[in-house]
């Protein structure tokens, strides 16, 4: 017997005021519903996961082509109805669905597996997962009858005053036998508020006749649906604190921790030390004992043992050992900076790569360069890669000294051995060994104050 995943997506999540549809808004930039196909990926206890898609599907689409099965809801006329849209593909399928909203990101794959091991082992026909909420307030509440058995669910806004008082509401996750899933379906009404089919009332229609039982989440933020921006707000702040522990545990030294944002997939290796107001996300890996931080953004990156970054932003480059960046350089689009350099302050490299013992330490900007090892860039030194129409590529070999204020306009070649004087710029390719000046001659005009003096009005006027 099989068991399904289905995820429900198609709305437009009208309370979150974004352009992104709801379930694929990122958290610490992973789009939500990723978060929810990959825990059942991983979960070993899913065989098939199924998307209901509506708003805004090509979205959906993109991100999970090839990974799941997607359904259209092609109206969005509630929860049952989303449900309803991927009967085509599992009614006459035997087995047991787990169904999910799109917009549950927080929910671990081991409570997951716990989930559907309990429905299996109860013997249940539906599994409701509940949890207890201080403030359950926009939840469904679910209803018991004076000896604790379920009754139904009562939408927040379908709610008494009574039932606006319980803390028991519904996680919206539900394991079912597909056999009687979709009897119940049809069976739904919309009397109701909204005027929607909820999912949630096929409690009432099967407790009479059916086994329902009930898995209450102890970690009740593990439940947790995101509506709005704030609760993406407070999501990120739980999955912060989750991600970090772990890395704190892991041996990481995580500074001041709360304005520390990690991501999901970044790889932290033991005795690094991160510090305050830090973001690394993406694909990044930071190495054994480095120093990032503080004021530091790092995405898809990999940061190499005993290197410091501060006060910088790396994005989707490399950069080797015993390096030193920043404080305010900017490396980004394929940057890949060698052993032992420094990159310092207002420095940006772009889509270049420099070799070992390579040091640009102020205001410089190297973009489309390939830089060899133990070259100087002189403060304010930059290529000229842009002509206005195209880009073009800088070589430069080793041991070259660039002097201050230097424009190396590209293409161009400078071979090594190199000194470039202070305040050139050089158009043509350096052959090895050089010393090459390219600026205007300096004259000094001798005597030329005391003829100034003689010019200069007695008294000026001065107003
Ligand atoms: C739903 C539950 C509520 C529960 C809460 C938990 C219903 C009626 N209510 O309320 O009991 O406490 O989740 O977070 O089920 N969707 C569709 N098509 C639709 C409508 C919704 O695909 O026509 C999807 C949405 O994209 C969303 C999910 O279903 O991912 C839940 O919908 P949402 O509007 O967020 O339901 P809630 O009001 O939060
Ligand atoms: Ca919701």
């Amino acid at each position: 017997m099989k068991t399904y995943a289905l995820v429900l997506a198609a709305g437009k999540g009208t309370r979150m005021k974004t352009e992104v549809p709801k379930c694929a808004y990122p958290i610490l930039r992973k789009p939500i519903i990723e978060y929810i196909v990959e825990k059942f990926e991983r979960s070993g206890y899913i065989d098939e996961v199924v998307v209901v898609v509506g708003y805004k599907k090509e979205v959906f689409e993109e991100l999970l082509d090839g990974r799941v099965v997607f359904c259209e809801q092609l109206e969005q006329k509630g929860t049952a109805d989303a449900v309803n849209a991927a009967r085509p593909y599992l009614e006459n399928k035997e087995g047991v669905t787990f169904i999910v909203p799109g917009d549950m990101p927080l929910m671990t794959t081991k409570l997951t597996n716990k989930i559907i091991q309990a429905h299996k082992d109860m013997g249940n026909d539906l599994t409701l997962v509940t949890s207890i909420l201080d403030n359950p307030k926009g939840y469904g509440r679910i209803v018991r009858n004076k000896f604790g058995v379920v009754q139904k669910i009562v939408e927040d806004k379908d709610s008494n005053e009574y039932q606006k008082q319980i803390h028991e509401v519904n996680s919206g996750v539900y394991v079912v036998n597909n056999d009687i899933l979709f009897q119940a379906l049809d069976r739904v009404q919309t009397n109701n508020v909204k005027g929607e089919y909820y999912l949630t009332d096929i409690v009432e229609l099967l407790n009479q006749e059916k086994k329902i039982g009930v898995f209450t989440i102890r970690d009740s933020w593990q439940a947790m649906g995101v509506n709005d921006l704030y609760q993406v707000s407070q999501a990120e702040k739980y999955l912060r604190d989750i991600i970090n522990k772990d890395h704190m545990m892991n041996g990481v030294n995580i500074v001041n921790s709360e304005t520390v944002t990690l991501g999901h997939d970044v790889i932290i290796e033991p005795s690094a030390k991160i510090l305050p107001n830090t973001t690394i996300t993406g694909n990044s890996v930071i190495k054994a004992n480095t120093i990032i931080g503080p004021n530091t953004e790092i995405h898809n990156s990999v940061i190499h043992e005993y290197t410091e970054v501060k006060h910088s932003l790396i994005y989707d480059s490399v950069v080797m050992e015993h390096t030193t960046i920043g404080p305010f350089a900017h490396l980004r689009n394929h940057a890949i900076i060698g052993p032992n350099n420094r990159i310092g302050n207002f420095v940006e490299v772009k889509n270049s790569s420099t070799g070992a013992d390579t040091k640009a330490s102020h205001l410089s900007y190297i973009g489309d360069a390939t830089v060899g090892s133990r070259v100087n860039f002189g403060c304010g030194s930059i290529t000229v890669n842009f002509d206005g129409v195209n880009k073009h590529r800088t070589n430069i070999g080793d041991d070259v000294f660039i002097g201050c204020n230097v424009n190396m306009v590209a293409p161009l070649n400078i071979s090594d051995n190199v000194f470039i004087a202070a305040g050139s710029t050089v158009t043509k390719d350096i052959p090895k060994g050089s010393l090459t000046i390219a600026r205007s001659k300096q004259i000094d005009k001798e005597d030329y104050y005391s003829h100034y003096i003689k010019l200069k009005p007695k008294n000026p006027k001065t107003e």
